[in-house]
């Protein structure tokens, strides 16, 4: 998603650099491809940038917000991740600075390359700034001109749906599977859950590469949930769903 949030910068007229350093060879490939700028160091990343967007995987959002201010960064930090609100504020005070100006995001759709498909939301100060970055790119950008967290209840909101049910959905199908019925199930399913054995299909081809990014995502729902006196558990066991179909070789 980074390499695509990066390439549609620059299809807005940007110069967009990128920190290499301790990222895998597909990541510099991704980044190569997409006509980022490698940057020897964060340090040097911090002092040529006005703006610097997180994308990454939600449980390093934090730690890397952290790295940021180590690395004497002045300007507008936007945290782009998959996190729940109260990480959000954790984000927002680990940068708390006169010289930083946090803006929220979160993203909806896959990687930005096609125009219409994905969606940038926006909160916290200075988030028509950002907005106006992406004018003319493929990336779309939702400003809910609101406070720090919005984007990211936004954020977890929509995934709680999607990604909850795919978790719930493979859930049904491992059930199925042990209890010997998951061949009656899918013919019951065609007559009367139409497009159901379809979904299954392509969730469990698709999800299991990310499932493992899938698992923080869950308990940051889970947790935007609990903040809010909703039930937690339906994302805890999400998170559980998810995390059995992590490759043990990995
Ligand atoms: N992909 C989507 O469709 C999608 C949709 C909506 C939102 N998002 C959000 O976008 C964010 C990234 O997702 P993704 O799909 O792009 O994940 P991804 O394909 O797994 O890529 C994650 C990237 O973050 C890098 N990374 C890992 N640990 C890091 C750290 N500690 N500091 C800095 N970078 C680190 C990885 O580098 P290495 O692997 O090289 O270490 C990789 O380049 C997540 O918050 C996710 O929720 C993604």
């Amino acid at each position: 998603m980074g390499a695509s949030v990066g390439a549609a910068a620059r299809a807005a007229g940007h110069r967009v650099l990128w920190c290499p350093d301790g990222r895998s060879e597909a990541s510099v490939e991704r980044a190569t491809r997409a006509g980022l700028t490698g940057c020897s160091s964060l340090a040097e990343l911090a002092g040529e940038s006005d703006v610097i967007i997180s994308v990454c995987p939600p449980a390093a959002a934090v730690d890397l917000a952290k790295s940021v201010v180590d690395a004497g960064f002045v300007g507008t930090y936007v945290d782009a991740n998959a996190v729940s609100p109260a990480t959000a504020g954790e984000v927002e005070a680990v940068l708390a600075s006169p010289d930083i100006r946090v803006v929220d995001g979160g993203i909806v759709g896959p990687p930005a390359w096609t125009e219409g498909t994905t969606r940038l939301f926006l909160s916290g100060p200075g988030s028509c700034d950002v907005a106006a970055l992406f004018e003319g790119s493929p990336l779309g950008v939702v400003d809910l001109a609101g406070t720090i967290g919005e984007a990211s209840a936004l954020k977890m909101g929509y995934a709680a749906w999607t990604k909850g049910s795919s978790a719930l959905l493979a859930a049904v199908a491992s059930f199925a599977e042990a209890a010997g019925v998951s061949r009656p199930l899918a013919e019951e399913w065609d007559r009367s859950q139409p497009g159901l054995n379809l979904r299954l299909e392509r969730t469990l081809a698709s999800v299991a590469p990310k499932a493992w990014r899938f698992v923080g995502e869950m308990h940051e729902i889970a947790d935007s949930f609990a903040a809010v006196g909703q039930p937690e558990g339906y994302h805890r066991a999400a998170a559980a769903t998810y995390e059995d179909m992590l490759d043990p070789q990995e």
